[in-house]
Formats: structure tokens, sequence, C-alpha cells
């Protein structure tokens, strides 16, 4: 059963992607408001249905590749009925060891959820990062289709683009929710 009415869910390998949800998750509370926050890997994927809001996270590994644990669920997102859910997503990556791939699971995990009729918030400007190309990208190149975090290469804008993305996100969900 959910406590709260949004969750968070995040897949990791090496932790990057728990520690920034757990950011956001934090500024959230800022607003008086509690979220759910779950490793993909310990749940069932069923639940996602009971959230008015998801937001979810995925850092990008080998060339382009999808982190394991999120994989594994691919076929089962796809399957789920969204249809009142507005959806975030955050993606972990290294824009100057892998610029040809920067965050491509982001614009997989997009991919895999159109046919759910879920609603999408919180797109993020490409302004700031220095990457070739980027599956998320999905609209435009200005436009990655959620928030960009890069821990390896640019740790110091991680807080300022968390705290800004989590206040664009409160003001999308007000507009979606009215
Ligand atoms: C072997 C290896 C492959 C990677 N491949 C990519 C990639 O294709 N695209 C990208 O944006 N980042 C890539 N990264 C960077 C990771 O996504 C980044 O370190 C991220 O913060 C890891 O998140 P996690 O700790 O939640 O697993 C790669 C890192 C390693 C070590």
């Amino acid at each position: 059963m959910a406590n709260a009415s949004i969750a968070l869910i995040y897949g990791t390998d090496t932790n990057n992607t728990e520690q920034v949800g757990y950011k956001i998750a934090k500024q959230w509370e800022n607003f008086g408001e509690q979220l759910d926050v779950f490793n993909i890997k310990d749940i069932d994927i069923n639940q996602l249905e009971q959230y008015s809001m998801l937001i979810l996270g995925i850092p990008t590994w080998d060339f382009g590749g999808i982190q394991a644990d999120w994989e594994d669920v691919g076929d089962s997102l796809s399957e789920l009925s969204l249809e009142n859910t507005a959806i975030a997503l955050y993606g972990l990556g290294d824009q100057f060891g892998y610029g040809d791939y920067f965050i491509d699971a982001v614009g997989w995990l997009y991919e895999k959820l159109q046919g759910t009729k879920a609603s999408f918030i919180g797109e993020w400007p490409t302004q700031g990062y220095d990457f070739e190309a980027s599956r998320a990208c999905i609209h435009d190149k200005e436009h990655f289709v959620g928030l960009a975090i890069d821990e390896d290469q640019q740790f110091e804008l991680t807080d300022q683009r968390i705290e800004q993305w989590v206040i664009q996100l409160y003001a999308e969900r007000a507009v979606e929710a009215a």
C-alpha cells in the first residue's frame, strides 16, 4: 500500500542515482510532502500504478547501456496503465567520458513508457552540458526529457540543479493537476 501520492524509484550500480534520489526527496519535503523512495529491484512494478506522480531515476552504463535492474522490468513497464500519472525522469551519466551516449538510458525509459498514457513533466535544458549526442534529447537538442546529473564531471552543480528542477516540477505538477 502506498504511503504517499508520489514515489521516487531509482536503479543504480554504484549508488550515485540513489544518492541523488534521496536529495530530490529531501528537497521535495521542503514543500511539506513526503515521497515513497524505492530501489526498482525491491518492488513489484505494478505498485507504480498506485501513485499520482512518479520520479524515476536511471544511470547509463557501457556505451548507452541500460542499468540492469531497469532493463529487467522494461517490458512490464510498457504494459502499465498510468493514464492519470505525471512522470518526471532523471538520469546519471558522464558527459566527457561517454559524450556520444550521454544519459541515453533516460531516453530508453521515456520510450518504454510511451504506451502507458502517462504525462511527462520536468524537461531540462541541455545548456551547460558538453556532449555530442544523447538518446534523452527526444524533441530537440536543446532539451533532455528529464534532469541530467553528472557526478563524474560536474558534481559541483548537482545540488543547484536538483533544487531548480524540484521547484520546476512542483510548478508543472500544479498545472497538470488543475
Ligand atoms: C564502464 C562505464 C560505462 C559508462 N557508460 C556511460 C554511458 O554510456 N553514458 C553515460 O552518460 N554515462 C556512462 N557512464 C557513467 C555513469 O553513468 C555514471 O558514473 C553514473 O553516475 C553511475 O550511476 P550509478 O552510481 O547510479 O550506477 C559509464 C561509467 C562507467 C564506469
